[in-house]
């Protein structure tokens, strides 16, 4: 069975490596993986290696720099964006045909609707798999209305995601699939007493975490802001950043020079550490005493929760998105309001004084991991619908 993979991005997220250890995990024997992307970059690069046939179909360049901001300007420039978007339809649907692909499954918004095109130009199943919790307005309009006709099946990588494009009545073509990640690669372990010394975090420090891209809507800035009232209670405090701007979308680019420029202003200097984009995410949670995600807008899910849990950090998450789902049942930890520098501070300050709590918080988050979201049931889910949908087809 082929499959055609569509993605808007060139960089690895959370979004892009849920979908690498997807085609990683499905039988070579039983699935053949094609992933077209708009640029080359690590994650046509990597997709590559994980064994995916990768071929680059450019996207006109402000179908990859409209975002959350550029609304009003994509609305005005429409007509260009279906023009030049017809062109990369054409282009997928000859590359569908040539490879006798079976099925095509979008992986971001931009590619759930140029999937619609492809899908129709070809009469190939679609599956669309939803990775973003979309706000009230006229894209979830108009993927609330596709959704209902185009594509075979949407996946759901959570509860939140699917109530935010159908509401509260979910469409029967839903899927509730949730992302998963390996309890083999995300373990407890020893921390790295080099990688601490590479960083410049010394023996005694308190770290506290965050992971993921560097973009607005992952709030690092009121986790910035939280430092100084973290600080006036532990001194040893330090915040270790990991990750960079991976967005090609209006608002991004400046993001890191943003939050260096915060950093100054409030006299942080050395407390907050830049580790950069890393491919290996795992080492650098088991040198965090505490882990964060907070997002200012919700997460379809979460990844680095998940992670962090896996590697039994206690994680302080804000209650918006998946967040609450994924840390349901138990005390894995602790939620707070978004864009709460207080609460945020607070939080962080009780888990420095409960190392019992944040023990215990560690280990009831890897037992949930393990129990409610490991990859194989990520893997065997997105593997049935296929085989359901081919056979349908046959
Ligand atoms: C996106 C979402 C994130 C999710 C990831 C994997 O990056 O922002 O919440 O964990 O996709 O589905």
């Amino acid at each position: 069975m082929r499959i055609l993979y569509l993605s808007p991005a060139s960089e690895i997220g959370g979004a892009e490596k849920c979908l690498l250890e997807l085609i990683r995990s499905l039988s070579p024997a039983r699935f053949e993986s094609h992933l077209a992307v708009p640029r080359a970059g690590p994650f046509a690069r990597a997709a590559a290696a994980a064994g995916a046939q990768v071929s680059i179909e450019a996207w006109p360049w402000p179908m990859l720099w409209v975002g959350r901001r550029g609304r009003l300007l994509a609305i005005v420039l429409l007509p260009l964006f279906v023009l030049r978007a017809a062109g990369v339809v054409l282009r997928l649907a000859r590359y569908a045909r040539e490879n006798r692909i079976d099925l095509i499954h979008t992986n971001g918004t931009k590619a759930h609707i140029l999937g619609c095109g492809v899908s129709l130009l070809t009469k190939r199943p679609l599956v669309w798999h939803l990775r973003d919790v979309m706000a009230p307005g006229l894209l979830r309009t108009v993927l609330n209305a596709l959704g209902r006709f185009v594509p075979r099946r949407v996946i759901a990588n959570s509860a939140a995601t699917e109530r935010s494009i159908w509401g509260d009545r979910v469409h029967s073509r839903s899927a509730r699939i949730y992302d998963g990640i390996d309890p083999s690669e995300f373990t407890p372990g020893r921390p790295d007493p080099e990688l601490r010394r590479s960083l410049g975090l010394g023996e005694g420090d308190f770290v506290v975490g965050i992971a993921g891209a560097l973009a607005p809507l992952k709030g690092h800035r009121y986790l910035i802001e939280a430092m100084p009232r973290v600080l006036e209670v532990v001194g040893s405090a330090r915040l270790l950043i990991v990750g960079d701007v991976i967005h090609t979308t209006m608002g991004h680019s400046r993001y890191r020079a943003e939050l260096e420029g915060t950093v100054s202003a409030l006299g942080l200097g050395d407390r907050v550490v830049f580790a950069g984009w890393r491919e290996e995410t795992a080492p650098f949670y088991r040198i965090m005493d505490v882990v964060v995600l907070g997002s200012v807008l919700p997460e379809s899910f979460g990844r680095v929760l998940v992670e962090a849990m896996a590697c039994e950090r206690p994680v302080i998450a804000t209650d918006i998105g998946a967040s609450p789902e994924i840390l349901a049942g138990g005390d894995c930890g602790v939620l707070v309001p978004p864009a709460d520098v207080r609460a945020m501070a607070d939080a962080i300050v009780a888990l420095y004084r409960d190392p019992a709590r944040r023990e215990r918080m560690g280990r009831e988050g890897r037992a949930r991991v393990v129990g409610r979201f490991p990859l194989e049931r990520n893997v065997a889910g997105i593997a049935a619908l296929y085989e359901e949908i081919l056979q349908d087809r046959s």
